[in-house]
């Protein structure tokens, strides 16, 4: 549930028009909604209550500090992938102790940062990191703390480029040579081996995968500990989905009943890294429609948004549905169009022959559920700023980023002296 909404003929966030803010900030822009990223965590970690458990927020999906601020407010941790997304997080206010620090490329001065502020976990995904982590750790008189990631080669049944747990995919150690990689880590300076660390995939809609993936892990922990290591934590990772096109996903009761039926009894602290469940439909993306143009074949409604600003549908495919901000009634003319954005390829694709409300120039729609990887992903392509983002509580806004102007985009660049004009 979300509380994106019509009211008064017009789609609002909260208890605010989305036209009135983009009269205010112009388009395209991102809205978020503070009620539905509170509820969205609640629901989730609520799945968790009385379990020795910790959420750490993927920073990934949506990094604005003002939206890990609010659910830093929540007692969320996070897991972040770079040094910039963990300082994000720890100027939003979460503390060392609840951040887990992934990623198949960490560099020195990287795991150096995260060291010298005492971050819970390292989730470490091959040998050579386990070794640069100790070489690192032992120089600064440190113990990292380390769960490897594990490979355990099951499908997640998601779209190929966000599946991440075959054996065929970077991620994670080998589930065939795990045993041997915690022995010969185990005997690192430096390091203290204290958990072990899965991540399947984004996207999932199917609890099946989670379920293969979960069991093999408990197995692996009674294996582990066995063979004398001392498990205290085990992190399920992220990647439960959402509804996009009217697929509904498991809930995070039931996902989480799978959870703990695999690693319920086992006497471990147990994390999980939800990113799209959490933000994914507390954002739209609003954008005004430029021109409407009868191709040879087909309608095309031209927006000022484009890929640059959601990637998601060139990249992975993705569907976001498409509302009119302007209500629907009965008698509104309802026809199919390809929705485009202004870039120059045609990849620059949102929607096609999607059935939408007949919109004309200076009309603005809103797309849904692009909280996630929508303005993480952005890029300025074709020399377009990023897009403000903006974060409604109630009924007040904020710009939580500002659009950048263009003099600030050419200033990033500098002409070599030999290209002078003298
Ligand atoms: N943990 C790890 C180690 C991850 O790699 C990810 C996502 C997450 C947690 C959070 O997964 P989530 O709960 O959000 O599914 N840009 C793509 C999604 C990429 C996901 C990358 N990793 C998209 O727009 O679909």
């Amino acid at each position: 549930m979300d509380h994106f909404s019509y009211k008064n003929g017009e789609l609002y966030a909260e208890d605010l028009p989305l036209a009135k803010i983009a009269e205010e900030v112009g388009t395209p822009f991102y809205c978020y909604s503070t009620a539905t990223l509170e509820r969205h965590y609640k629901v989730f970690s609520g799945a968790f209550e009385g379990v020795n458990s910790l959420v750490c927020y993927a920073v990934k999906a949506n990094s604005n500090l003002a939206v890990i601020k609010t659910l830093a407010r929540l007692g969320a941790g996070a897991d972040v992938v770079s040094e910039g997304e963990l300082r994000r997080a720890l100027e939003a206010g979460i503390p060392p102790s609840k951040i887990v620090f992934s990623g198949v490329g960490k560099r020195p001065w990287e795991m150096e940062f995260g060291l010298n502020v005492g971050i819970h976990q390292f989730n470490v995904e091959s040998e050579p990191e386990a070794k640069v982590l100790s070489e690192v750790a032992t120089r600064m008189g440190k113990t990292a703390k380390i769960a490897f990631r594990v490979n355990p080669d099951v499908d997640a049944k998601t779209h190929a480029k966000i599946s991440t747990g075959k054996a065929e995919n970077k991620f994670g150690v080998p589930w065939q040579d795990v045993s041997r990689i915690y022995a010969d880590a185990a005997k690192l300076p430096g390091i203290e081996i204290q958990g072990v660390d899965v991540h399947i995939g984004s996207q999932l809609t199917d609890l099946e995968p989670f379920d293969n993936a979960f069991q093999r892990v408990r197995e692996l922990v009674l294996q582990l500990r066995r063979e004398g290591h001392n498990i205290t934590q085990v992190d399920l990772g992220g990647g439960l989905g959402i509804p996009y096109d009217g697929t509904i996903p498991p809930t995070p009761t039931s996902y989480g009943n799978v959870a703990l039926n695999a690693m319920g009894n086992m006497g471990v602290q147990l994390i999980f890294e939800p990113g799209r469940l959490i933000v994914g439909n507390a954002g739209v993306l609003v954008s005004e429609v430029i021109y409407v143009k009868e191709g040879a074949e087909r309608k095309f409604v031209i927006l000022d948004a484009a890929m640059n600003d959601l990637i998601r549908p060139a990249m992975y495919d993705g569907y976001h549905h498409i509302d009119t901000i302007k209500e629907p009634s009965a008698d509104t003319v309802i026809e199919p169009a390809d929705v485009v954005g202004p870039v120059c390829e045609t990849g620059d694709t949102f929607a096609k022959a999607r059935d939408l409300p007949r919109v004309d120039p200076g009309d603005l729609v809103a797309f849904r559920s692009a909280g996630a990887y929508g303005a993480v992903m952005a890029s300025t392509y074709n020399t377009r700023p990023l897009v403000p983002e903006v974060l409604v509580n109630g009924d007040q806004y904020a710009i939580v980023r500002e659009r950048p102007s263009l003099e600030a985009i050419l200033d990033l660049d500098t002409v070599p002296s030999w290209l002078d004009d003298d």
